[in-house]
Protein backbone atom coordinates (compact mmCIF):
# COMPACT_ATOMS: atom_id res chain seq x y z
CA UNK A 1 0.00 0.00 0.00
CA UNK A 2 1.36 3.25 -1.23
CA UNK A 3 -0.36 6.51 -0.46
CA UNK A 4 -3.57 8.49 -0.95
CA UNK A 5 -3.90 11.13 -3.27
CA UNK A 6 -6.49 13.87 -4.56
CA UNK A 7 -7.97 12.68 -7.54
CA UNK A 8 -10.20 15.75 -8.64
CA UNK A 9 -11.99 18.70 -6.73
CA UNK A 10 -14.65 20.49 -7.76
CA UNK A 11 -17.35 23.18 -6.02
CA UNK A 12 -20.36 24.88 -6.10
CA UNK A 13 -21.42 28.84 -5.30
CA UNK A 14 -25.01 29.74 -5.36
CA UNK A 15 -25.54 32.49 -8.11
CA UNK A 16 -27.11 34.94 -5.87
CA UNK A 17 -24.57 37.70 -3.93
CA UNK A 18 -25.06 40.01 -1.00
CA UNK A 19 -22.87 42.66 -0.81
CA UNK A 20 -21.56 44.70 1.72
CA UNK A 21 -24.27 47.19 0.69
CA UNK A 22 -26.78 45.24 0.60
CA UNK A 23 -26.11 44.33 4.17
CA UNK A 24 -25.92 48.30 4.82
CA UNK A 25 -29.60 48.38 3.97
CA UNK A 26 -30.75 45.56 6.32
CA UNK A 27 -28.58 46.31 9.87
CA UNK A 28 -25.80 49.02 11.41
CA UNK A 29 -23.21 48.25 9.38
CA UNK A 30 -20.86 49.95 6.78
CA UNK A 31 -18.62 48.79 3.79
CA UNK A 32 -15.63 50.32 5.56
CA UNK A 33 -16.25 48.59 8.88
CA UNK A 34 -16.98 45.16 7.33
CA UNK A 35 -13.83 45.41 4.68
CA UNK A 36 -11.74 47.05 7.76
CA UNK A 37 -12.29 44.42 10.39
CA UNK A 38 -13.12 40.99 7.99
CA UNK A 39 -11.87 41.39 4.35
CA UNK A 40 -15.22 40.24 3.48
CA UNK A 41 -16.73 41.77 0.28
CA UNK A 42 -19.49 40.04 -0.39
CA UNK A 43 -20.71 36.49 -0.19
CA UNK A 44 -23.34 33.98 -1.78
CA UNK A 45 -26.87 32.99 -0.56
CA UNK A 46 -28.54 29.99 -1.49
CA UNK A 47 -32.29 30.70 -2.97
CA UNK A 48 -35.37 29.13 -1.20
CA UNK A 49 -35.69 25.42 -1.60
CA UNK A 50 -31.99 24.92 -2.42
CA UNK A 51 -30.49 22.61 0.78
CA UNK A 52 -26.97 21.78 1.33
CA UNK A 53 -27.37 17.95 -0.15
CA UNK A 54 -28.04 20.15 -3.66
CA UNK A 55 -24.82 22.23 -3.65
CA UNK A 56 -22.97 18.85 -2.20
CA UNK A 57 -24.31 16.70 -4.88
CA UNK A 58 -23.38 19.46 -7.63
CA UNK A 59 -19.82 20.11 -6.15
CA UNK A 60 -19.29 16.22 -5.92
CA UNK A 61 -20.32 15.83 -9.58
CA UNK A 62 -17.84 18.78 -10.77
CA UNK A 63 -15.21 17.38 -8.34
CA UNK A 64 -15.72 13.36 -10.23
CA UNK A 65 -15.52 15.15 -13.71
CA UNK A 66 -12.29 16.72 -12.81
CA UNK A 67 -11.07 13.18 -11.34
CA UNK A 68 -12.11 11.26 -14.48
CA UNK A 69 -14.70 9.44 -12.72
CA UNK A 70 -18.23 8.44 -13.02
CA UNK A 71 -20.12 9.10 -9.38
CA UNK A 72 -21.18 5.13 -9.75
CA UNK A 73 -17.28 4.46 -8.68
CA UNK A 74 -17.30 6.10 -5.37
CA UNK A 75 -17.17 3.52 -3.21
CA UNK A 76 -18.25 6.08 0.30
CA UNK A 77 -18.88 9.22 0.89
CA UNK A 78 -18.39 11.49 4.30
CA UNK A 79 -19.71 14.84 4.30
CA UNK A 80 -19.23 17.51 6.24
CA UNK A 81 -22.09 20.30 7.47
CA UNK A 82 -22.92 21.65 10.19
CA UNK A 83 -26.14 22.79 8.00
CA UNK A 84 -27.31 20.00 7.20
CA UNK A 85 -30.77 19.46 5.53
CA UNK A 86 -32.27 18.12 8.32
CA UNK A 87 -31.29 15.83 11.60
CA UNK A 88 -31.50 12.45 9.49
CA UNK A 89 -31.52 11.33 7.31
CA UNK A 90 -28.17 12.61 7.14
CA UNK A 91 -26.68 15.01 4.02
CA UNK A 92 -24.55 12.46 2.86
CA UNK A 93 -27.19 10.14 2.41
CA UNK A 94 -29.14 12.94 0.27
CA UNK A 95 -26.27 13.18 -1.95
CA UNK A 96 -25.90 9.42 -2.39
CA UNK A 97 -29.36 9.79 -3.82
CA UNK A 98 -29.15 12.19 -6.15
CA UNK A 99 -25.72 10.89 -7.56
CA UNK A 100 -27.34 7.92 -7.95
CA UNK A 101 -25.30 5.68 -6.17
CA UNK A 102 -26.46 2.88 -3.84
CA UNK A 103 -24.79 0.36 -1.71
CA UNK A 104 -22.04 1.84 -0.10
CA UNK A 105 -21.48 3.80 3.56
CA UNK A 106 -21.91 7.21 3.74
CA UNK A 107 -22.54 9.33 6.90
CA UNK A 108 -21.95 12.91 7.94
CA UNK A 109 -19.26 14.74 10.28
CA UNK A 110 -19.87 17.43 12.29
CA UNK A 111 -16.79 19.35 13.50
CA UNK A 112 -17.83 22.52 11.98
CA UNK A 113 -15.14 24.31 10.05
CA UNK A 114 -12.51 22.15 10.46
CA UNK A 115 -14.98 19.29 9.02
CA UNK A 116 -13.28 19.07 5.76
CA UNK A 117 -9.81 18.60 7.48
CA UNK A 118 -11.42 15.96 9.42
CA UNK A 119 -12.69 14.29 6.65
CA UNK A 120 -9.93 14.11 4.32
CA UNK A 121 -7.92 12.25 6.75
CA UNK A 122 -10.99 9.95 8.10
CA UNK A 123 -10.92 9.23 4.52
CA UNK A 124 -7.57 8.61 4.03
CA UNK A 125 -7.48 6.21 7.15
CA UNK A 126 -10.84 4.11 5.41
CA UNK A 127 -8.62 3.85 1.96
CA UNK A 128 -5.87 3.00 3.28
CA UNK A 129 -8.00 -0.35 4.90
CA UNK A 130 -7.58 -1.63 1.55
CA UNK A 131 -11.01 -2.09 1.65
CA UNK A 132 -12.49 0.66 -0.59
CA UNK A 133 -11.06 1.89 -4.12
CA UNK A 134 -12.47 5.44 -4.65
CA UNK A 135 -13.88 8.02 -1.26
CA UNK A 136 -15.67 11.45 -1.76
CA UNK A 137 -15.35 13.91 0.76
CA UNK A 138 -17.99 16.95 0.30
CA UNK A 139 -18.08 19.83 2.84
CA UNK A 140 -20.94 21.57 1.99
CA UNK A 141 -23.35 24.56 4.11
CA UNK A 142 -25.86 27.19 3.91
CA UNK A 143 -25.07 29.44 6.73
CA UNK A 144 -27.28 32.00 5.81
CA UNK A 145 -30.21 29.60 7.44
CA UNK A 146 -28.83 29.61 10.74
CA UNK A 147 -27.65 33.46 10.77
CA UNK A 148 -29.69 36.14 12.40
CA UNK A 149 -29.97 39.31 10.16
CA UNK A 150 -30.61 41.56 13.14
CA UNK A 151 -27.10 40.48 14.56
CA UNK A 152 -24.77 42.63 12.39
CA UNK A 153 -21.75 40.98 14.08
CA UNK A 154 -22.50 37.50 12.92
CA UNK A 155 -24.36 38.46 9.58
CA UNK A 156 -21.81 40.19 7.85
CA UNK A 157 -19.23 37.29 8.39
CA UNK A 158 -21.50 34.06 6.68
CA UNK A 159 -22.16 32.62 3.16
CA UNK A 160 -22.81 29.34 1.66
CA UNK A 161 -21.52 27.00 -0.91
CA UNK A 162 -19.83 23.83 -1.30
CA UNK A 163 -16.89 22.16 -2.29
CA UNK A 164 -15.73 17.97 -2.95
CA UNK A 165 -12.80 16.07 -3.23
CA UNK A 166 -12.05 12.82 -4.67
CA UNK A 167 -9.60 10.57 -2.87
CA UNK A 168 -7.83 7.31 -4.71
CA UNK A 169 -4.89 5.04 -2.98
CA UNK A 170 -2.13 5.56 -5.22
CA UNK A 171 1.72 4.60 -5.22
CA UNK A 172 2.33 8.24 -4.31
CA UNK A 173 2.07 9.84 -1.40
CA UNK A 174 -0.77 12.63 -1.54
CA UNK A 175 -2.49 13.02 1.91
CA UNK A 176 0.98 12.76 3.98
CA UNK A 177 -0.96 13.30 7.46
CA UNK A 178 -3.08 15.28 9.48
CA UNK A 179 -3.13 17.02 13.18
CA UNK A 180 -6.40 16.92 14.47
CA UNK A 181 -7.68 18.59 17.64
CA UNK A 182 -10.95 19.98 19.64
CA UNK A 183 -11.50 21.37 23.22
CA UNK A 184 -14.87 20.96 23.75
CA UNK A 185 -14.64 23.38 26.72
CA UNK A 186 -15.07 26.04 24.24
CA UNK A 187 -18.13 24.70 23.41
CA UNK A 188 -19.91 28.04 24.13
CA UNK A 189 -18.20 30.12 22.19
CA UNK A 190 -19.64 29.42 19.00
CA UNK A 191 -22.89 27.48 18.92
CA UNK A 192 -26.10 26.81 17.85
CA UNK A 193 -28.31 27.04 20.93
CA UNK A 194 -31.90 25.24 19.74
CA UNK A 195 -33.27 22.66 17.68
CA UNK A 196 -31.28 19.60 19.25
CA UNK A 197 -32.31 17.52 22.35
CA UNK A 198 -31.76 19.74 24.57
CA UNK A 199 -33.18 23.09 23.62
CA UNK A 200 -36.16 21.49 21.09
CA UNK A 201 -38.04 23.45 18.72
CA UNK A 202 -40.49 25.36 20.46
CA UNK A 203 -42.52 28.89 20.22
CA UNK A 204 -40.07 29.87 23.35
CA UNK A 205 -36.53 29.39 21.11
CA UNK A 206 -38.30 31.12 18.12
CA UNK A 207 -39.04 33.77 20.02
CA UNK A 208 -35.60 34.07 22.02
CA UNK A 209 -34.23 33.75 18.07
CA UNK A 210 -32.21 30.44 19.47
CA UNK A 211 -32.37 29.25 16.18
CA UNK A 212 -29.84 31.29 15.53
CA UNK A 213 -25.69 30.52 15.49
CA UNK A 214 -24.36 32.88 18.30
CA UNK A 215 -20.48 33.82 18.93
CA UNK A 216 -18.13 35.17 21.06
CA UNK A 217 -15.90 36.86 18.23
CA UNK A 218 -13.31 38.67 20.18
CA UNK A 219 -12.75 35.40 21.97
CA UNK A 220 -12.68 32.89 19.37
CA UNK A 221 -10.45 35.62 17.18
CA UNK A 222 -7.70 34.56 19.61
CA UNK A 223 -8.02 30.98 19.72
CA UNK A 224 -8.40 30.93 16.19
CA UNK A 225 -4.93 31.99 15.55
CA UNK A 226 -3.38 30.10 18.48
CA UNK A 227 -4.87 26.85 16.92
CA UNK A 228 -4.20 27.28 13.02
CA UNK A 229 -0.97 28.22 13.81
CA UNK A 230 -0.45 25.34 16.69
CA UNK A 231 -2.12 23.32 13.37
CA UNK A 232 0.61 24.44 11.31
CA UNK A 233 3.37 23.90 13.15
CA UNK A 234 2.82 20.25 14.53
CA UNK A 235 2.16 18.78 11.10
CA UNK A 236 4.87 20.53 9.82
CA UNK A 237 7.36 19.13 12.58
CA UNK A 238 5.98 15.68 12.32
CA UNK A 239 7.57 15.66 8.81
CA UNK A 240 10.46 16.98 9.60
CA UNK A 241 9.81 20.03 7.43
CA UNK A 242 10.67 23.69 7.25
CA UNK A 243 8.30 25.92 6.68
CA UNK A 244 10.15 27.08 3.59
CA UNK A 245 8.94 23.80 2.22
CA UNK A 246 5.35 24.75 2.02
CA UNK A 247 4.34 26.25 -1.53
CA UNK A 248 0.86 27.38 -0.55
CA UNK A 249 -1.30 27.19 2.59
CA UNK A 250 -5.18 26.83 2.25
CA UNK A 251 -6.32 28.41 5.64
CA UNK A 252 -10.08 28.33 6.73
CA UNK A 253 -11.41 32.04 5.86
CA UNK A 254 -13.28 33.26 8.57
CA UNK A 255 -11.75 36.86 8.93
CA UNK A 256 -8.76 38.08 6.69
CA UNK A 257 -7.18 39.40 9.98
CA UNK A 258 -7.34 35.85 11.35
CA UNK A 259 -5.42 34.77 8.39
CA UNK A 260 -2.85 37.50 8.36
CA UNK A 261 -2.26 36.94 12.42
CA UNK A 262 -1.32 33.30 11.32
CA UNK A 263 0.88 34.11 8.68
CA UNK A 264 2.89 36.63 11.25
CA UNK A 265 2.48 34.01 13.95
CA UNK A 266 4.30 31.31 11.83
CA UNK A 267 7.16 33.89 10.57
CA UNK A 268 5.55 32.87 6.72
CA UNK A 269 4.61 35.52 4.20
CA UNK A 270 1.37 36.27 3.93
CA UNK A 271 1.05 36.14 0.35
CA UNK A 272 1.65 31.96 1.02
CA UNK A 273 -1.59 31.89 2.20
CA UNK A 274 -4.71 31.72 -0.14
CA UNK A 275 -7.11 34.01 0.07
CA UNK A 276 -10.61 34.40 -1.48
CA UNK A 277 -12.77 35.66 1.53
CA UNK A 278 -13.65 39.02 0.31
CA UNK A 279 -15.77 37.00 -2.72
CA UNK A 280 -17.56 34.56 0.01
CA UNK A 281 -17.15 35.43 3.45
CA UNK A 282 -17.09 32.14 6.00
CA UNK A 283 -19.08 29.14 4.42
CA UNK A 284 -17.92 27.08 7.57
CA UNK A 285 -16.54 23.33 6.62
CA UNK A 286 -16.72 24.28 2.78
CA UNK A 287 -13.76 27.18 3.01
CA UNK A 288 -11.22 25.07 2.23
CA UNK A 289 -12.02 22.30 -0.48
CA UNK A 290 -13.48 25.53 -2.45
CA UNK A 291 -10.39 27.44 -2.05
CA UNK A 292 -8.10 23.99 -2.73
CA UNK A 293 -10.75 24.08 -6.05
CA UNK A 294 -9.57 27.38 -6.61
CA UNK A 295 -6.13 27.54 -6.45
CA UNK A 296 -5.65 24.52 -8.27
CA UNK A 297 -7.85 25.24 -11.29
CA UNK A 298 -5.98 28.60 -11.19
CA UNK A 299 -2.75 27.13 -11.49
CA UNK A 300 -1.56 27.80 -8.36
CA UNK A 301 -0.90 24.32 -7.20
CA UNK A 302 1.92 22.59 -9.71
CA UNK A 303 2.58 19.40 -8.86
CA UNK A 304 4.91 18.33 -6.50
CA UNK A 305 3.83 21.64 -4.34
CA UNK A 306 3.22 21.15 -0.42
CA UNK A 307 0.08 21.77 0.58
CA UNK A 308 -1.06 22.79 4.16
CA UNK A 309 -4.71 23.26 4.58
CA UNK A 310 -5.64 24.47 8.59
CA UNK A 311 -8.51 25.28 9.67
CA UNK A 312 -10.53 26.07 13.52
CA UNK A 313 -14.47 26.00 13.98
CA UNK A 314 -17.17 25.17 16.49
CA UNK A 315 -16.67 22.72 19.19
CA UNK A 316 -14.04 24.10 19.16
CA UNK A 317 -11.90 21.71 16.57
CA UNK A 318 -8.75 22.15 14.78
CA UNK A 319 -6.36 20.77 12.40
CA UNK A 320 -4.16 20.78 9.77
CA UNK A 321 -4.05 18.43 6.64
CA UNK A 322 -0.27 18.50 4.69
CA UNK A 323 -0.94 17.41 1.09
CA UNK A 324 1.42 16.74 -1.77
CA UNK A 325 -0.33 17.95 -4.81
CA UNK A 326 0.24 15.04 -7.00
CA UNK A 327 -2.65 16.12 -10.28
N1 LIG B 1 -20.65 46.78 11.64
C1 LIG B 1 -20.28 47.81 12.42
N2 LIG B 1 -19.90 47.68 13.69
C2 LIG B 1 -19.86 46.45 14.20
C3 LIG B 1 -20.23 45.31 13.45
C4 LIG B 1 -20.65 45.51 12.13
N3 LIG B 1 -21.01 44.51 11.32
N4 LIG B 1 -20.10 44.23 14.23
C5 LIG B 1 -19.65 44.64 15.42
N5 LIG B 1 -19.51 45.99 15.41
C6 LIG B 1 -19.08 46.87 16.48
C7 LIG B 1 -19.28 46.28 17.84
O1 LIG B 1 -20.60 46.49 18.31
C8 LIG B 1 -18.27 47.06 18.66
O2 LIG B 1 -18.82 48.31 18.98
P1 LIG B 1 -18.54 48.98 20.42
O3 LIG B 1 -17.05 49.16 20.47
O4 LIG B 1 -19.33 50.23 20.36
O5 LIG B 1 -19.03 47.98 21.42
C9 LIG B 1 -17.14 47.30 17.67
O6 LIG B 1 -17.69 47.08 16.36
C10 LIG B 1 -15.96 46.38 17.85
O7 LIG B 1 -16.47 45.06 18.02
P2 LIG B 1 -15.51 43.86 18.17
O8 LIG B 1 -16.33 42.61 18.36
O9 LIG B 1 -14.46 44.17 19.19
O10 LIG B 1 -14.84 43.85 16.73
P3 LIG B 1 -13.68 42.96 16.23
O11 LIG B 1 -12.61 43.80 15.73
O12 LIG B 1 -13.33 41.88 17.23
O13 LIG B 1 -14.34 42.22 14.98
C11 LIG B 1 -15.30 40.12 14.42
C12 LIG B 1 -15.47 41.42 15.17
C13 LIG B 1 -15.19 40.44 12.95
C14 LIG B 1 -16.51 39.26 14.66
C15 LIG B 1 -14.01 39.42 14.91
O14 LIG B 1 -14.00 39.36 16.31
C16 LIG B 1 -13.89 38.03 14.38
O15 LIG B 1 -13.72 37.81 13.19
N6 LIG B 1 -13.91 37.03 15.27
C17 LIG B 1 -13.81 35.64 14.87
C18 LIG B 1 -15.12 35.25 14.28
C19 LIG B 1 -15.07 33.86 13.77
O16 LIG B 1 -14.12 33.45 13.17
N7 LIG B 1 -16.14 33.13 14.02
C20 LIG B 1 -16.24 31.82 13.58
C21 LIG B 1 -16.99 31.89 12.34
S1 LIG B 1 -18.48 31.18 12.33
C22 LIG B 1 -18.23 29.61 11.88
O17 LIG B 1 -17.15 29.17 12.07
C23 LIG B 1 -19.29 28.83 11.29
Amino acid sequence: MGGVVISGTGSFLPEQVITNSDLEMMVDTSDEWITARTGIKERRICPRGMASSDMGAEASRRACADAGISPSEVDFIICATVTPDNFFPSTACIIQSKLGIKNIPVFDISAACSGFIYGLEIGKNLLSSGVYKTGLVVASECMSRVTDYTDRAICVLLGDGSGAAVIKPSEEEGIMGSYLSADGSYGDLLNLPAGGSLNPASFDTVEKRMHFMKMEGAALFKVAIRAMSESVNKVIERFNLKKNDIAIVIPHQANLRIINGVAKDLGMPADKFYVNIEKYGNMSAACIPIALDEASKKGLIKKGDLIVTVAFGGGLTWGANLIRWTK
